[in-house]
């Protein structure tokens, strides 16, 4: 059993609002349509972090995961991205942009790949097109062949 649950949160919700622009995060397109968000909950009821997915035609998005700076370094995090992955249809490829995490990403399956080599939906995404530098490592997960 996993150390965190998963509860929906809409995109106005000013408490992942207020994580994800903490932690440098874009908040801009948080009430765009297209998005799901969760809030990683522990077992005492307590906040620990948050993550999203966003829709790119048949791809996904995974972003806004963010674990609070006080519960940093006790692995919510890797159980924070997994548990994500699971709200996400298996014939989807998913991809993430990074600035600072790659390495964290590497850890559970994802790669770094060449923005030439991005789906044009995803690359359209306002995170990739507008929001995050033209320097963000762009990543995407290795999954078994279905
Ligand atoms: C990235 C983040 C979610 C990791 O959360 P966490 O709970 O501290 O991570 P974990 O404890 O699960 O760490 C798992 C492993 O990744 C490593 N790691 C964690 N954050 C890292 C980072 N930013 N860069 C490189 N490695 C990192 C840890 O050292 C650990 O390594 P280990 O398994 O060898 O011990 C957290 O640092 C965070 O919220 N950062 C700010 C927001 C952000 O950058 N999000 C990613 C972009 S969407």
């Amino acid at each position: 059993m996993s150390d965190i649950r998963l509860e929906p949160v809409p995109g106005s919700d000013q408490e992942l609002k207020l994580a994800l622009w903490a932690s440098g995060l874009p908040t801009e397109d948080l009430e765009d349509a297209g998005r799901s968000f969760f809030r990683a909950v522990s077992s005492d009821g307590g906040t620990l972090g948050y993550a999203g997915i966003e829709a790119c035609g048949d791809d996904v998005l995974l972003r806004s995961i963010v674990i609070l700076p006080e519960h940093r370094g006790k692995a919510f995090g890797k159980s924070l991205t997994r548990e994500t992955l699971k709200a996400v249809n298996v014939s989807s490829a998913v991809f993430l942009a990074t600035t600072s995490a790659a390495p964290f990403f590497e850890s559970l399956g994802f790669a770094v790949i060449d923005r030439s080599d991005v789906p044009p939906a995803v690359l359209a995404t306002r995170q990739l097109s507008g929001i995050c530098p033209a320097s963000a490592t762009i990543m995407k997960l290795n999954r078994p062949p279905t």
